[in-house]
Formats: structure tokens, C-alpha cells, sequence
């Protein structure tokens, strides 16, 4: 799948471009059908709210399941990324965030890159993040929320929070938010599962709670330019991961 010229110069423009089935609902039905076998595993890649039980991530999810690594290698996600970062990428990092019903939590205002560049030592930001939505996103069950524009002037000092939510994330003050808010605007876009959103790793983002009785599943594929790999090791392989050969994409219909 490729990108046309206006896709790219929105991505370029606003720092995302949100793209309306992408994947079908068989395709869909397939992911959502690997959930609860996952959820339920022991393991320190599913991190989960506070309240211990609600997952909030599972980490690494291609690892764990043939589906989801067929995902992360698939022409629709692959493709469209090469395009934007102009060369070869690598899986930085593959995450299913699960944003469950009445207990998913907010994410705070943050550029993933400031993370990947303060923990993982990511030289530039020449990587980029494919969410997909394995639900229907809506005004209610915790949207993500982008600050258009915000990824034009690169990294924005930021500060590792580690109380707010159950997960540690490098996280952007609320001045320099009202600033960036007066002159973007914010705007959260939402549609049917199967629709697929990808955000420079610059662009500012954060995502309220999901106080509806409906889950908010989005899969994020985090790709980076095999040019532009980490430098540092401090988190565990399951959250950066260090084998930065490029991908080699499978067939098309492998999820069908
Ligand atoms: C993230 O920013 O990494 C996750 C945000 C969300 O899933 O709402
Ligand atoms: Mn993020």
C-alpha cells in the first residue's frame, strides 16, 4: 500500500495522517481474537493499570502471538512508514494498548520520541508510530488527542514522570502545552476499527480516560529508521528492542 502525495504532505504538514480501512473485519476479528489469551499471561510485558488488573499495555505483543508479528510486518503498516521516512525501518518498539472499559487511564501529554531519546538514546527523530484501531474510536472511550503541528519545531524538553499513571513516560508541562494548544488546536480523530492513524514521533500527544463502557484497543507499530538506531539499553528488550534489522514485509492476504 502506498501513500498518495496529499497523505504525505499531511503527515508532513500536521505531523499525522488518519487513513479509514485500512484492515477488513476479518482481519480485525483475527487481532481481536488473540486478546484475551494475552491479557491473561503472566508476564512483565503485560503491564496493567493501577488497579493492577485492567491492562493497560502488552508489550512486545508480536512476540507472543503469529498474528500480531504478521502485523508488524505487513505491506499496509511497512510501506506507507518507508515512504515517510524515506528508507529502511526496524520495529523500535510493538505495542497493544488496551484502554479497557470504565478503568482505562489517561496518557499525559508527551512526544514518544522524547522518551526514545532520553531512555533509549534514539539519535533523531526518524521514527514514526502506525496505530491501529482494533475497536471503533469515538468522542468517548479515551480518543487519542494531537496537538497538529506541535512536531515542527523537533524535541521539547520534558520531565520523567513516574506517579501519574502505572507507566513512566517522559512528560511535556502544561505551559509549553497552552502554547503549543494556542497555536495548533487540538483535534482527536476517531472511526470504525480497521482505520489506522501514523504520527511522527515528535508530534505531541496524550489520551483522556476511558470512562465508557466501551474498550479502546489500538495496536501501535513503532518503526525506525535502521539509520537512526538506539544507543542506550537501559529498558528492557521488550520496550526497545535492539534487533534493528530491517523488515522484510509478508504477503499481503497473511491475515485473511
Ligand atoms: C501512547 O501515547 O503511547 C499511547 C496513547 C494511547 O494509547 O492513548
Ligand atoms: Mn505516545
Amino acid at each position: 500500500m502506498k501513500l498518495t502525495n496529499e497523505q504525505i504532505n499531511s503527515f508532513k504538514e500536521l505531523g499525522y495522517v488518519f487513513l479509514e480501512n485500512v484492515f477488513d473485519t476479518i482481519e480485525i476479528d483475527k487481532m481481536n481474537k488473540e486478546l484475551p489469551r494475552l491479557y491473561n499471561l503472566d508476564k512483565e510485558q503485560i503491564q496493567r493499570e493501577k488497579d493492577g488488573k485492567a491492562v493497560r499495555t502488552v508489550f512486545a505483543a508480536h512476540e507472543l502471538s503469529e498474528v500480531f508479528s504478521n502485523l508488524s510486518r505487513h505491506p499496509r503498516i511497512v510501506e506507507p512508514a518507508k515512504q515517510l521516512l524515506g528508507g529502511d525501518v526496524y520495529i523500535h518498539q510493538f505495542k497493544v494498548n488496551g484502554k479497557e472499559a470504565f478503568d482505562g487511564d489517561l496518557w499525559q501529554w508527551h512526544q514518544d520520541y522524547g522518551t526514545w531519546k532520553n531512555d533509549d538514546g534514539m539519535p533523531e527523530g526518524l521514527a514514526l508510530n502506525v496505530g491501529l484501531f482494533l475497536d471503533d474510536v469515538t468522542q468517548f472511550n479515551g480518543p487519542l488527542n494531537f496537538i497538529p503541528r506541535s512536531h515542527r519545531d523537533g524535541y521539547i524538553e520534558a520531565n520523567h514522570d513516574i506517579t501519574t499513571t502505572s507507566y513512566p513516560l517522559w512528560t511535556i508541562n502544561n505551559e509549553t502545552i497552552s502554547k503549543l494548544v494556542e497555536k495548533g488546536g487540538i483535534v482527536a480523530p476517531q472511526g470504525k476499527a480497521g482505520s489506522m492513524i501514523l504520527f511522527d514521533s515528535t508530534l505531541v500527544h496524550g489520551s483522556p480516560s476511558n470512562m465508557s463502557p466501551w474498550s479502546r484497543t489500538i495496536v501501535y507499530i513503532s518503526l525506525n529508521r535502521t539509520s537512526n538506531c538506539i544507543t542506550k539499553f537501559n529498558r528492557p528488550e521488550y520496550k526497545a528492542h535492539r534487533d534493528f534489522t530491517p523488515i522484510t514485509c509478508v504477503d499481503d492476504s497473511c491475515l485473511r
